[in-house]
């Protein structure tokens, strides 16, 4: 009699065990933005929602917060170090408080091009960048490419002086801030969130963004201008909890790593076209003129803005804003 209990609750136990491992939750990531689905981050996001659910089945569930709907500027860096997200990608502009060198991508007319910042990511000093936030529990996965940013207003901006005395909304940024005081304009912090009404009702006048989220949030029906500047860069860091990461079991991670680098590949890849796409259908809305500069004109923006980098220069370190410039002769 005893013997069949023990062999009763035993043959009990394992089942219930094989239950719990059964019924174990998934592992939720949470990956938050700020910016509309049709993005290179918001595509991005949602790329790696399905290969990380297509490829690790009822392991993991990742939940895509958009558009600021779970966190906006300011907080989602916040959430990430507190556990109330897994991954979000800000742009780059918005590390400054967790480290200096990152302002290297605010500089103004630092890189020619998208191919000249993706050289310099991938060098080994933009690849140092990714792990250089690892003692304040910032994990870098890699960097997605937004593109090029243009500015845009209620007013052409032909040459420097037609900024002079305008309202900008900048990102939380110190480089940004100053970049537009070259200029004599008057730069704003608003969080992405707040930029359409910011504009639509005056508050600023103009902004700074690439085509494809002045196209994604219909800045374009509240600035009659875009200057085609391609002043500076929006790029993002893919980032995670280190804490959270390393916790992960060895096999999810180790999915999850080469979901990212797929992932980023193809963000990468495809953040031009949809820039492109963003371009023309702001042509086609026919809401705002898009200008051209001349070359003499963009180098008279590029001589008022310059200055800003021996502004940063000791913070940045000298040596880093020399190997992201000698990205461009590659
Ligand atoms: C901005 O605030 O302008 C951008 O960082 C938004 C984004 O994530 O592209």
């Amino acid at each position: 009699m005893f013997k069949l209990t023990a062999k009763a609750l035993a043959c009990a136990l394992s089942l219930t065990i094989a239950g719990l491992a059964q019924a174990a939750d998934p592992i939720v990531i949470k990956f938050s933005h700020v910016v509309a689905e049709n993005t290179p981050k918001g595509q991005g996001a949602l790329m790696f929602k399905k290969l990380a659910e297509e490829r690790l089945g009822d392991k993991v569930r990742v939940e895509v917060y958009p558009n600021s709907s779970l966190f906006g500027d300011g907080k989602e860096m916040e959430a990430l170090l507190l556990g109330d997200v897994q991954m979000i990608a800000p742009s780059l502009a918005k590390f400054e408080q967790y480290t200096k060198q990152l302002q290297v991508f605010d500089l103004p007319f630092l890189f020619n091009d998208i191919a000249a910042v993706d050289r310099f990511q991938q060098s080994a000093e933009g690849q140092a960048l990714l792990k250089s936030m690892e003692s304040k529990n910032i994990t870098g996965l890699g960097y997605w490419h937004n593109g090029m940013k243009q500015l845009s207003a209620n007013k052409a901006l032909r040459e420097p002086k037609d900024a002079r005395g305008l309202k900008f909304r900048v990102q939380a940024s110190a480089v940004l801030d100053e970049q537009f005081k070259a200029v004599r304009a008057n730069p704003r912090k608003m969080s992405f969130a707040e930029v359409y009404q910011g504009l639509q009702t005056g508050v600023v006048n103009g902004a700074e963004n690439p085509y494809s989220n002045i196209y994604s949030q219909k800045m374009h029906e509240v600035q009659k201008f875009i200057t085609e500047s391609d002043h500076g860069v929006l790029d993002y860091m893919l980032i995670t909890n280190t804490q959270f990461w390393e916790g992960l079991p060895a096999d999810v991670r180790g999915e999850l790593e080469k979901i990212n680098v797929e992932v980023t590949a193809e963000v990468n890849k495809q953040a031009d076209a949809l820039n492109q796409e963003a371009k023309e259908a702001i042509i086609a809305a026919g809401t705002s003129e898009i200008i051209q500069l001349t070359p003499e004109q963009r180098g008279q923006w590029r001589d008022a803005m310059k200055p800003v980098w021996g502004m940063f220069e000791a913070e940045i370190g000298a040596d880093l804003i020399k190997a992201a410039d000698s990205a461009n002769q590659q």
